[in-house]
């Protein structure tokens, strides 16, 4: 990685700042100045500002609590995105690990660690998803759709079946639903298949990460180590 680029991600410094502070002979790699702020950093390579040290930036990871309205993606015309409720110096590098519905609120994890990302969201490594759900309908034969879920639903459009489902119901017009996958609007198109419609859709949990109760709408946290490595 060049140097300018380094600093800049390991600090608050903008290239432009790196630039000067090469000019003025003050960023140095393994003791020695640089004077190209494009020189490229090796791996292992100590760097110095002044004579400081500065740190080999580490993977980000957060937990946001997505109000309804906000969309998950990094720039938006219209709309607030997750990305832009995370104010950190260089948010917009961040990924959206599972992405939610505008209407749908709940857990969103972002990272700039793509790798875990993947593991979180690739469809083999199944990961748990928990949402809670209010639908439109009363539930009319509760116990069949639990079964359906269990067996796995076919979505309209599919060729295949969804990976089976958990299906909790709490009343007849609120349940818990834990799925596997990530299909496209997939709650809403389970319940539609069982001839309901969801009226609101909140993500309480992904894997062993379950939504901090401290989070308002809109906050977000880092995540613990512990969050980190359970996935
Ligand atoms: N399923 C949906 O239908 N919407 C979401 O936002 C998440 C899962």
């Amino acid at each position: 990685m060049r140097i300018d680029r380094f600093i800049s991600n390991a600090t608050d410094l903008s290239r432009n700042d790196v630039k000067r502070l090469v000019k003025n002979g003050e960023v140095a790699i393994d003791g020695t100045p640089v004077n190209d702020p494009g020189q490229r950093l090796g791996e292992g390579q100590d760097v110095t500002i002044a004579g400081a040290p500065i740190a080999t930036p580490q993977p980000r990871y957060y937990m946001l609590n997505k109000p309804a309205g906000v969309v998950c993606a990094n720039r938006d015309r219209d709309h607030t995105t997750a990305v832009e409720l995370i104010y950190e110096h260089r948010a917009e590098e961040l990924q959206i690990a599972g992405r939610l519905d505008i209407d749908t609120t709940g857990l969103v994890l972002l990272t700039d660690d793509g790798q875990w990302n993947h593991r979180l969201t690739s469809p083999r490594n199944r990961c748990k998803k928990l949402y809670h759900v209010s639908l439109a309908e009363p539930l009319d034969d509760p116990q069949s759709a639990v079964e359906r879920c269990a067996k796995g639903i076919f979505l309209h459009g599919e060729q295949r079946r969804c990976q089976p489902a958990a299906l909790t119901v709490l009343d007849p017009c609120t349940v818990e639903l834990a799925i596997v996958e990530g299909k496209y609007h997939q709650v809403k198109r389970m319940f539609a298949a069982l001839g309901n419609a969801v009226v609101a859709l909140h993500r309480h949990s992904v894997g062993e990460i379950v939504l901090d109760a401290d989070l308002a709408p809109g906050e977000y946290r880092p995540l613990s180590a512990a969050e980190v490595a359970a996935i």
